[in-house]
């Protein structure tokens, strides 16, 4: 089923990393404010979010980890089924966790995510519970239990990376997941760190500026294609 998913992404991963670099910008802190959105009517962590890949030494309190599980509990989900399970790998209180999903992650996010001082997998039900049909939500229903946990982590301070680069056939294998689930994604979890925690690649790239396409492009009324505004 996830066939060859490892090397698509660890190609995907070095094409979109070619020559743009920022350099202008050369600590984290001008970096992270130089991402903020500053959108009008936008609820704070949308416009604070981003991807770092530099994360500081500083360990995630348990507290604020069982926060953020409980923001993503209140995920809605197709007939409220709740497919989603997560493991959590903890540098500081789940080493061996942390050490069998970082094992999963293809080389490249490894050369970043190893700042990160939490790691955590996102797993999918594929059959309803009840009634042990299939749910094809499932999949779309962790994902939206992961945008709650990643902006509930804004709110604390915290900052997020998902990665779709890792072998879901290791998280299987290292954590003897049964049949019925389905790895979905890693995160590293945390607080920013500076950028000498990063290899030179990925430093002079931190401070790259978010993009994203027009809403025209993906907006439709009446017609596919053809944008509403
Ligand atoms: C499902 C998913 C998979 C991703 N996979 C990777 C990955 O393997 N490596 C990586 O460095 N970033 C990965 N990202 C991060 C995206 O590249 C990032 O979210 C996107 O560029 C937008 O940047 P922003 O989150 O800072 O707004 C992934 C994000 C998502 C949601």
């Amino acid at each position: 089923m996830f066939k060859n998913k490892t090397s698509i992404y660890s190609n995907i991963i070095s094409k979109s990393f070619t020559n743009k670099t920022n350099t202008n910008l050369t600590t984290m802190t001008e970096i992270n404010k130089s991402k903020n959105l500053n959108i009008k009517k936008f609820m704070p962590a949308l416009n604070t979010r981003w991807s770092p890949r530099a994360f500081s030494d500083k360990p995630v309190n348990e507290e604020d980890l069982k926060i953020l599980f409980e923001a993503a509990r209140w995920a809605p989900s197709c007939f409220n089924e709740q497919p989603w399970s997560f493991i959590v790998g903890s540098r500081s209180s789940s080493p061996k966790a942390y050490d069998l999903i970082f094992d999963s992650l293809v080389v490249p996010n490894q050369l970043w995510a190893k700042t990160a001082p939490v790691l955590i997998v996102s797993l999918s039900k594929s059959n309803f519970a009840m009634t042990g049909q299939p749910n094809v939500h499932a999949d779309y229903d962790v994902g939206q239990a992961v945008g709650f946990f990643i902006l509930q982590a804004d709110h604390l301070g915290l900052y997020s990376h998902q990665m779709g680069g890792f072998s879901p056939e290791i998280v299987i294998k290292n954590f003897n997941i049964p049949k019925d689930f389905k790895p979905i994604s890693v995160m590293a979890l945390g607080y920013i760190g500076e950028l000498d925690r990063l290899p030179k690649d990925y430093a002079s790239k931190e401070g790259l500026p978010r993009a994203r396409k027009e809403q025209k492009s993906f907006v439709f009324g009446e017609k596919w294609g053809e944008s509403r505004i």
